[in-house]
């Protein structure tokens, strides 16, 4: 992910310089160093931290080095941006939280589908209550991880991600959905391990339910092990009086693509008396708040400019908790086989 959020570094370098960068591997960290052009490079984070004179930090580590590294930042005064997942453990993240306020420090997480140009729209279609009650929502996250990733690679090993396909990939459309829709009250779920390739409790298919604090249901489906999927990642909101579904690209794409939202809309269609199947329109996205379409580069702008102008990131580790609260609460779910209030989490 670090090659993600790259382009954001160098393409506003007015804004942001880029002045060190550290990976374990010697060898990874070098060709990075040469691709930013940037000469100090590092393979000891807390080396790093000592020895460079930093605002901020981007974290795009394995899942079980994010409190570790989110800590020891914040105990320096440094900004935080973290890749999602927060961490590993509910207790985790929130101490994560406790840490970066007692320092003072701006603490993000980066959930990149909040990014897209069509998710603000999206925002303000809901705010201006276009749909009507939203009654239901529906959040698919679909892939074969063996297809891509090599077959010891981290992803697969519930130790070091903290589990599998819902703390890893579900938790994208999961974190749109309750920026969407607010805060979720109750889960139920049940996540299962059906290849040997996931271990260590990584659950390569996960469905759960959700609803709302707001009264809406939702319905997730994430799995890892697919064979073939027409969409990777896929969300629907039903209201009385519209629809809107994101339309994933036809061609296999990276999750983070989902797409342009499309709407069905609501007076329009009304007065036309639309059928029920069809006439959607694609959700004007003209007036988009960030600098460009690339959401990894508007989260890392988004980031900077909270950094500078002493403003709180919309995806604040703070708010963060909520989303981890929906992933973790899932897990105790399938694992004690209970619906789970994320109030007693
Ligand atoms: N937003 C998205 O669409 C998206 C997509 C993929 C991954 N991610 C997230 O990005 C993060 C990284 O995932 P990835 O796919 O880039 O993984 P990766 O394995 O490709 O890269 C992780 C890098 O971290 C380095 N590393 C591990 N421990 C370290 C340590 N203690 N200090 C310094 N470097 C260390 C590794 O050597 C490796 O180069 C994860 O949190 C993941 O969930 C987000």
């Amino acid at each position: 992910m670090g090659y993600a959020h790259l382009p954001a570094y160098l393409k506003f370098s007015e804004k942001v310089k880029l002045t060190a960068i550290c990976d374990i591997n010697e060898k990874s960290v070098k060709v990075y160093g040469k691709t930013s052009n940037v000469r100090a490079i590092y393979t000891d984070f807390e080396k790093m931290l000592k020895d460079e004179d930093l605002d901020a930090i981007d974290i795009c580590t394995i899942h079980d080095q994010h409190k570790k590294q989110t800590i020891l930042a914040a105990e320096a005064g440094k900004h935080i941006l973290l890749e999602k997942p927060m961490a590993t453990t509910i207790q985790d993240c929130k101490d994560m939280v406790q840490a970066t306020e007692k320092a003072g420090v701006n603490f993000m997480i980066a959930q990149v589908l909040r990014y897209l140009p069509s998710s603000q729209a999206v925002v303000k279609i809901i705010q201006n209550e276009e749909l009507g009650p939203i009654r239901a929502v529906r959040g698919d996250s679909l892939l074969k991880q063996s297809t891509i990733l090599p077959r010891d690679h981290w992803m697969f090993d519930g130790n070091r991600a903290g589990g599998g396909v819902l703390i890893t990939l579900s938790i994208h459309v999961i974190d749109l959905l309750r920026y969407y829709l607010g805060n979720v009250k109750r889960v139920s779920g049940i996540c299962k391990t059906t290849t040997p390739l996931f271990i260590n409790g990584a659950e390569d298919y996960a469905s759960a339910t959700l609803e709302f604090e707001k009264g809406t249901i939702g319905n997730i489906l994430g799995s890892l092990s697919v064979g073939r999927t027409p969409w990777n990642v896929k969300y629907m909101i039903f209201g009385d009086y519209g629809t809107i579904y994101s339309n994933p690209p036809p061609q296999k794409v990276s999750h983070y693509q989902i797409g342009n939202a499309v709407l069905s809309s609501t007076k329009v269609d009304k007065e036309r008396k639309s059928s029920q199947i069809g006439d959607f329109i694609s959700i004007d996205s003209d007036s988009n708040p960030f600098v460009g379409d690339n959401p990894f580069i508007n989260e890392v702008i988004h980031f900077i400019e909270c950094c500078q102008n002493d403003e709180e990131p919309f995806s604040s580790g703070k708010d963060n908790l909520e989303t981890m609260k929906i992933i973790f609460g899932i897990y105790k779910a399938s694992n004690t086989n209970k619906v789970i209030y994320l109030d007693d989490l």
